[in-house]
C-alpha cells in the first residue's frame, strides 16, 4: 500500500493511473457508441437495449443495481483521471519554472495542451449530456424511460444536433492522443511499433467520432424519426 502510494507520488505513477482510468473510460465510450448505434434498428430495439441495461444482473441483483455499480466505477475513473491530470500539469509547470526552461519539444507541448483543453471540453460536454439525456433537466420534451423519443426530439433541433457533433471533434482528438499515450506508458514504444500505434489510435478516434456524429446527423436529415 505504502509502495503504491510512493509510486503514485512520481509522474510515472500518475501516468499509469491516467492510463488505467483512460482505458476504462475509453471502453465505456466505445461500448456506449456501439449501443447507441442501435437507434438505426428502430425504437423497439433501442428502448429494449436501454431497459436491458437496467435489468442486467437479475435475478442475483435488483433493478438497476449492476448499472449503478458500473456508474460508481465510471465516476471513480473520471475522478482519478481528472485529479492525476491536474497534478501532472502542476508538476510539469513547476519543473519548467524551476529550471527556467522553455518547452523544447513543440509537438509534445501541442499534444499535451490539446489533451488538457480537450479534456475540459469533454468533461463539460458529459455534464451537459447527463442533464440533457439522463436527468432531462435541460430537455424541454424529456420523458422518463422514453429513451428513443428523448434522443430523436433532442436532435431534431439543429442547434442541439450541431453542438453535439462539434463536441465529438475534441473528443476524437482526446481519444487519439490518449490512445497514443497509453501505449507509451505501457512501454509499447519504439520505431517498429510507431505506425501500428498511430493506426490503432486513429481507428479508435475516427470510429467513435464518426459513429457518434452519425446519430444526430441521421435524425437531423430525417432518416431516423
Ligand atoms: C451522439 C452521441 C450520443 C448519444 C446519442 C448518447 C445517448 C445517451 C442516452 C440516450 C443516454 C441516457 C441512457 C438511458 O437513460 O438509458 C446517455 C447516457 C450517458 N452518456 Fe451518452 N450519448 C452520446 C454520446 C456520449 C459520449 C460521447 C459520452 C462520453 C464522452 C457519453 C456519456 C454518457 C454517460 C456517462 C451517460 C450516463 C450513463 C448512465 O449513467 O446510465 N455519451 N447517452
Amino acid at each position: 500500500m505504502t509502495q503504491a502510494f510512493g509510486l503514485y507520488q512520481s509522474s510515472i505513477g500518475k501516468k499509469v493511473v491516467m492510463a488505467a482510468s483512460g482505458v476504462l473510460l475509453l471502453g465505456f465510450v466505445v461500448m456506449h457508441m456501439i449501443g447507441n448505434l442501435k437507434i438505426f434498428l428502430g425504437q423497439a430495439d433501442y428502448d429494449a437495449y436501454a431497459a436491458f441495461l437496467r435489468e442486467v444482473g437479475a435475478p442475483a441483483l435488483g433493478h438497476g443495481e449492476l448499472l449503478w455499480l458500473a456508474r460508481l466505477g465510471l465516476i471513480a475513473a473520471v475522478g482519478v483521471h481528472i485529479v492525476a491530470a491536474v497534478q501532472l500539469t502542476l508538476m510539469s509547470r513547476a519543473a519548467r519554472t524551476e529550471r527556467y526552461q522553455k518547452p523544447h519539444d513543440v509537438s509534445l507541448t501541442y499534444a499535451s495542451r490539446t489533451m488538457r483543453w480537450g479534456g475540459v471540453i469533454v468533461a463539460a460536454f458529459v455534464l451537459y449530456h447527463l442533464l440533457h439525456l439522463t436527468f432531462g433537466t435541460v430537455h424541454a420534451d424529456f420523458e422518463e424511460g422514453a429513451v428513443y423519443a428523448n434522443v430523436v426530439s433532442a436532435f431534431s433541433q439543429w442547434p442541439v444536433a450541431l453542438a453535439y457533433m462539434a463536441c465529438m471533434l475534441p473528443l476524437g482528438l482526446h481519444i487519439y492522443h490518449g490512445a497514443w499515450s497509453i501505449t507509451q506508458t505501457l512501454g509499447i514504444d519504439g520505431p517498429r511499433v510507431a505506425a501500428l500505434r498511430r493506426i490503432v489510435a486513429a481507428v479508435l478516434a475516427l470510429g467513435v467520432t464518426l459513429g457518434n456524429i452519425s446519430i444526430p446527423l441521421a435524425i437531423l436529415a430525417g432518416l431516423v424519426r
